[in-house]
């Protein structure tokens, strides 16, 4: 087993781990920054909010290896020297926040004595590091401007470590001398058995699906990575390893089938997350709404023919103008939508008169 010291620092950079909550952030250099500052200070935040709507993962392992998030959550208190672990586990996830308590009980008491817990809002944005922060310095789940960045100043202004409640598992398993080789993915929509698997890193989407009993229908497109990741052609999708390099997101693998009107299904998506803007920052709030109305818009057949043209004009207005990534997420997912659906969004009135024939 590695030694828990700056060395176990070291094994995590050369285990490649990257962060599991979406951005693949690597986790080494993240823990290097804290350790730097923290002085004994620290605070450790276990993300688990699990926002994205589509995404089952970490609930269920909270869910069912809890006690593995909780190693892994006390590896990084003893490494970076916290005095504080924080539990931030998703309102709606009640039977995650269970398994989660419960495993903390049969803990000892010095670890327990570090825990506080934090129900997490059920928004999108909420689990956004410096949404996380945020709320459980003032209790506003909306994301703030960095910097400081958390590791610079989080919660109680130390310095702050947010991982995912994956990433920790991972954690835990390093610590027991192992290597990162799988991830946890959902697959969701047009297959036979949707849910959470454990695959090997680099197993193909194809295989993935195989997994999980196959298609259910033949699929227009595959949604990789969530509501952040972006649409693919099934053939292209296939062949995808998933690894950190396939920009797997929180790890939600949505399979549109044939039948689904990709237009409508964009639509919506946009609707969605254009409400769960935290409405703080113009670019973010207005770009979102109106990128969304204009979806909309196509979708229901009352476009006045500019819609889309609008729409691939403003994809490249609203990145980076946000104090957080959430815009950006949105317009990746709806800059795919428009390459991969572009003959569906230019010829969408006719999708009525094809169903009614
Ligand atoms: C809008 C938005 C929502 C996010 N939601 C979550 C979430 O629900 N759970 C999560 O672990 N990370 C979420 N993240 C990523 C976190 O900001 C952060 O990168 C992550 O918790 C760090 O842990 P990791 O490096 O282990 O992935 C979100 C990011 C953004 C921009
Ligand atoms: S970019 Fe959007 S979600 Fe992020 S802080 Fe600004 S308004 Fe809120």
């Amino acid at each position: 087993m590695p030694q828990l010291g700056v060395d176990f620092i070291g094994a995590i950079e050369r285990s490649g781990l990257v962060g599991r909550g979406g951005a693949g952030f690597p986790v080494g250099t993240k823990w290097r920054a804290v350790a730097q500052r923290s002085g004994g200070r620290a605070v450790i935040v276990v993300n688990g909010a699990e926002g994205e709507p589509r995404s089952q993962k970490d609930r269920l392992l909270m869910t069912t290896r809890p006690h593995l998030v909780l190693d892994g959550a006390f590896i990084a208190a003893r490494v970076l020297r916290a005095r504080r672990v924080i539990l931030y586990i998703g309102e709606r996830h009640e039977k995650a926040r269970h398994a989660m308590l419960r495993a903390l009980h049969e803990r000892t008491e010095p670890e327990r004595g570090l825990v506080t817990l934090a129900a997490a809002p059920g928004r999108y944005v909420a689990g956004a590091e410096t949404a996380a922060i945020h709320f459980l310095n003032e209790g506003i789940a909306t994301p703030t401007t960095a910097p400081p960045l958390p590791f610079e100043q989080g919660v109680d202004r130390a310095p702050t470590l947010v991982q995912n409640v994956e990433t920790l598992a991972h954690i835990a398993l390093i610590a027991r001398g192992g290597r990162p080789t799988s991830t946890l993915i959902t697959l969701a929509g047009g297959v036979a058995r949707p849910g959470v698997l454990e695959v090997e890193l680099g197993t193909s989407i194809g295989d993935a699906v195989r997994q999980g009993g196959g298609v259910t229908e033949q699929p227009k497109a595959v949604l990789v990575g969530g509501y952040f990741g972006s649409w693919m052609e099934p053939a292209e999708a296939w062949k995808l390893p998933l690894d950190h390099r396939a920009r797997l997101g929180c790890g939600v693998i949505g399979l549109l089938p044939a039948s689904a009107c990709p237009v409508c299904e964009t639509a919506g998506i946009m609707r969605y997350l254009a409400a769960e803007s935290s409405a703080q920052c113009g670019p973010c709030f207005f770009g979102l709404r109106a990128l969304a109305d204009a979806c909309t818009r196509i979708a229901d057949n009352r476009s006045d023919g500019r819609d889309l043209s609008r729409l691939n004009r403003w994809v490249d207005e609203v990145p980076g103008r946000g104090a957080c990534r959430h815009p950006d997420g949105a317009v990746m997912f709806l800059s795919s939508a428009l390459r991969v659906f572009a003959s569906d969004f230019a010829n969408h009135g006719s999708h009525d008169l094809r169903r009614a024939a």
